[in-house]
């Protein structure tokens, strides 16, 4: 088996799996029920003035059968005064001394941060993290993304927190912002130990047609929410992979948005997170997700051989490059496989609408297999993506694998298009049909193409 424990800026966590800050770590009775289902480390709720909330606060985005694709709240950080959190964290840590218990702190003033670190130290936290990311109401108020959104001030408010705290200090970032490297390298001169990533994205989940009305609905009216949950994955990870692979940031990286299994956190830890954090998995299925995702992980690290967690940290950036390396000698085509093929013919109007009309029907109505011109076909991949079966449409190499050339090396050769209808432009290597060809409603006309000569 290999070692899931994490040593992670000094806190140190049986296992890479927080819990994020939000309501699954509203309480010590819930992060305790956490703790002893199997979760490493919980990040409070975030601690400050305490707050009063509105009701409602959510709002999903369902897609088709998938309810929660996308989550949306328009809640605050902690509505429990600070003594009975403070209390809680002292308890939780008595009874799980070797789990990480982080604070989530967002005050405003220099006084109040000072008091804040201290209390919770004293509370016993394993470590502190700045939530600079929120961007609904805190933000209103001058705080949360207002502050992550502003390398400056970021700065200088962990300049304060640096100034009294004596354990490790993350500082949560906010992706409503164009370039995260920026405050995550204000961050680092402000001397936190390291950063997480990412708070929700500022959004509007959906409205209410008939009473044209914004979700949430808080009596009649509504404001925009903070969006997370499977959807923005993709948005969490390239922001990781853009502070990871930034040449100046060394700081370890907590990754968070969108991880529900152990897939998701592999795919996190490859591109550079050190550790991972959820919360919208939790709130959708509850804590015993955690049994799936440890040994996933265990089964995956054995699989590939890694002993321990930093050994697989990052170990697919080397393999992000800019576009303009990428090699352009190589070439895919998609292949069909005619005995998995249900003849739903959805690759076809994908590649014939949306592509580059590369795929053909047969003039006999009785087989509906579509046939791949692999003339036009320029290896989008599209259709292997619409099709509804597994491995029935995959991508074959049709280049020799040993020729490499890149946007670069053109560049450098000077044998890149430079003039609006340069004879070296790539469209001109495949065929489209003629713009009349699109009125001509006889089937098939494809295979007419397949032929052409
Ligand atoms: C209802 C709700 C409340 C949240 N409250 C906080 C908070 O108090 N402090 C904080 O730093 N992040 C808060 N978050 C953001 C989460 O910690 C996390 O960054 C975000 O949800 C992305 O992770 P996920 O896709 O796993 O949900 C909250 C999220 C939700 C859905
Ligand atoms: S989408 Fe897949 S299953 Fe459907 S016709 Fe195309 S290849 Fe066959
Ligand atoms: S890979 Fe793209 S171009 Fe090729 S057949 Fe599929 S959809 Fe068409």
């Amino acid at each position: 088996m290999a070692d899931l424990s994490i040593n992670f800026a000094g806190i140190k966590s049986p296992n890479p799996f927080w819990l994020a800050s939000a309501p699954p770590t509203n309480s010590g009775y819930q992060i305790m029920k956490a703790f002893d289902t199997g979760w490493g480390g919980a990040v409070w709720k975030t601690l400050g003035v305490p707050v009063v909330n509105v009701s409602s606060r959510y709002g999903a985005l369902n897609y088709r059968d998938t309810r929660m694709m996308g989550f949306n709240n328009i809640e605050l950080i902690t509505d429990r005064p600070l003594r009975d959190n403070l209390r809680e964290i002292e308890e939780v840590k008595k009874r799980f001394p070797n789990h990480a218990v982080i604070a989530s702190l967002m005050v405003e003033t220099r006084e109040q941060w000072h008091q804040i670190v201290k209390d919770v130290e004293n509370a016993g936290s394993d470590g502190i993290e700045l939530n600079f990311g929120c961007p609904h109401g805190m933000c209103e108020r001058g705080m949360g993304s207002a502050v992550g959104q502003e390398p400056k001030v970021l700065k200088a408010i962990v300049e304060w927190v640096m100034e009294v705290a004596t354990i490790p200090v993350i500082v949560k970032l906010t992706p409503n912002i164009t370039d995260i490297t920026r405050p995550a390298m204000a961050a680092k001169e402000g001397g936190a130990n390291a950063v997480s990533l990412i708070n929700t994205i500022q959004s509007v989940i959906g409205v209410d047609i008939d009473n044209f009305v914004p979700y949430p609905v808080v009596d009649g009216k509504s404001t925009n929410g903070g969006y997370c949950g499977p959807a923005v994955k993709p948005i969490a990870m390239n922001m990781l992979k853009n502070c990871a692979q930034h040449p100046q940031m060394d700081l370890p990286i907590s990754g968070i948005g969108g991880i529900e299994n152990w897939r998701d956190a592999v795919e996190f830890l490859l591109l550079g997170a050190n550790s991972v954090q959820v919360c919208t998995a939790v709130m959708h299925y509850g804590f015993g997700i955690i049994r799936e995702m440890a040994d996933g992980l265990n089964r995956y690290m054995d699989e590939k051989g890694f002993a321990t967690i930093d050994q697989m940290v990052g170990k697919a950036l080397p393999q992000v490059k800019n576009w303009e390396d990428l090699n352009l000698k190589y070439k895919v085509v998609a292949h069909i496989n005619e005995n998995k093929c249900i003849g739903c013919q959805l690759c076809y109007t994908a590649c014939e609408d949306g592509a580059h009309q590369a795929i053909g029907l047969s003039d006999n109505p009785l087989n509906r297999i579509p046939e791949i011109i692999e003339e036009n076909c320029v290896g989008c991949n599209l259709c292997s993506l619409v099709c509804p079966v597994e491995e029935c449409i995959t991508m074959e190499r049709r280049d020799d694998g040993k020729s490499q050339l890149t946007r670069a090396d053109r560049t450098a050769a000077g044998t890149i298009p430079t003039t609006f209808n340069d004879d070296l432009a790539g469209g001109l290597h495949h065929w489209v049909p003629t713009p009349a060809d699109a009125l001509v409603k006889q089937v098939p006309k494809h295979y007419k193409y397949v032929n052409r000569n």
